[in-house]
């Protein structure tokens, strides 16, 4: 069998390990010094001013809106634009804040929102937000799509649950945006079991996610800020200051623990991201060799840190004999996400408007995909390889 993920952490028991002794010496577990360390590495890392940490790469998505709203920069009833094909808890959250969703068509060869297919829906509709997915480690014509933002008006956030890691020529995934989320579960990039992470730029936006984080209160602003919120509410002591709730937030807070597994997986980062890339270019080279499936482009990416390794079929048809022969070979495989998002259950129910999209529609009965991370071995490749052979 070759799961998905075949541990939750790289370098598990030395990870494990670890985790224990920090555990019998931590006073102290609830968000504190080790969150805020892994934050300030990860901004580093990232190349960003500001990372906020949370339990899950869902709440950072629903925490951005949230906080994006309390800032009076989007409100009820707006449009937001989204990638249609992406994962459940991007999209969730754009109807869970009373907002529009508009789905974005998909290319087949980048799994991403191009700027063509923006451009397309902008000239029927205007788009207050795009909440872009880059997935599955891949992106779109980002540069192209973050100038038609800035010429429209139009706040890009990104969810980059899928791609931490990926280099574009003109920057990292995830810092074309106001803001970008990361997922820190078991099957992403890194893991700290669940958790997840805002980077941004912007400060008065780090400031809001900061309380939207945590209650609405201001507990983990800096002292500048905190003075600044008091004042302006006529907060006369720290005593009235420990239970005031400055605007709309959720408990999202991370733990200890998600701090100290991200500050300890991230050592391993840059190697798994190589190995990650490494993996996906030796199975390209089979895949490029068979015409049954459509050839990924990613001639634009400089770094490609693949989250999974995709298989996107030119019929469906196609698709039933790569399923059973990847299903017979022991590997688990998956959807393409959650394909086209406009088929799913939960967006009939809510959702207003329906568009064409035979892109993400290609992508949902085509495609799909299998696990790649480091602890791949050269058997488990050539096991992959031999499911992706024209026979
Ligand atoms: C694109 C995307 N956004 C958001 C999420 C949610 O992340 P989490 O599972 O940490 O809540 C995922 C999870 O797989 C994802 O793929």
């Amino acid at each position: 069998m070759i799961p998905l993920m075949k541990n939750a952490f790289l370098n598990e028991f030395e990870t494990k390990k670890a985790l224990s002794d920090f555990i019998m010496k931590a006073d102290r577990l609830s968000m504190d010094v080790k969150c805020a360390e892994f934050e300030r590495a990860f901004a580093a890392k990232q190349g960003r001013k500001e990372a906020i940490l949370f339990n899950s790469g869902g709440s950072a998505n629903l925490a951005m809106l949230q906080a994006l709203k309390n800032m009076g920069k989007l409100k009820d009833g707006d449009k937001i634009g989204f990638s249609a094909l992406t994962w459940s808890t991007n999209t969730m959250p754009i109807i869970q804040m009373s907002m529009e969703p508009i789905a974005i068509d998909c290319e087949p060869s980048t799994l991403n929102v191009m700027s063509h297919h923006l451009l397309d829906r902008i000239k029927t509709t205007k788009l207050q937000a795009l909440f872009l997915t880059n997935v599955l480690g891949f992106t779109g014509d980002i540069d192209e799509v973050r100038n038609i933002c800035e010429r429209e008006n139009i706040i890009l956030i990104e969810d980059n649950c899928e791609s931490l890691g990926t280099v574009l020529p003109s920057g990292k995934a995830g810092n074309f945006s106001i803001g970008a989320s990361f997922s820190f579960f078991v099957a992403h990039h890194m893991s700290t079991i669940e958790g997840g992470m805002v980077c941004t730029d912007d400060e008065d936006f780090a400031e809001m996610l900061r309380i939207c984080r945590a209650n609405g209160w201001d507990r983990n602003l800096t002292a500048a800020q905190q003075v600044k919120w008091r004042k302006k509410y006529n907060i006369a002591s720290e005593f009235e200051a420990k239970y005031t709730f400055y605007d709309l937030g959720f408990n999202f807070r991370p733990t200890e623990i998600t701090g100290f597994l991200g500050l300890y997986q991230l050592q391993f980062l840059d190697d798994n991201i190589k190995t990650r890339q490494a993996n996906y270019l030796k199975l390209e080279k089979i895949m490029l060799q068979n015409d049954d499936l459509v050839h990924l482009k990613h001639d634009h990416i400089t770094l490609l840190s693949t989250f999974a390794f995709p298989v996107v079929c030119k019929t469906p048809e196609l698709r039933e004999k790569y399923l059973a022969q990847f299903a017979g070979a022991g590997i688990e495989i998956r959807p393409m996400i959650a394909g086209n998002m406009q088929r799913q259950p939960f967006y009939h129910k809510y959702a207003k408007q329906m568009y064409d999209l035979p892109g993400s529609d290609f992508l949902h009965t085509n495609g799909f995909y299998c696990g790649n991370y480091p602890e791949l071995s050269e058997t488990d490749l050539q096991t992959i390889s031999s499911c992706l052979y024209k026979y």
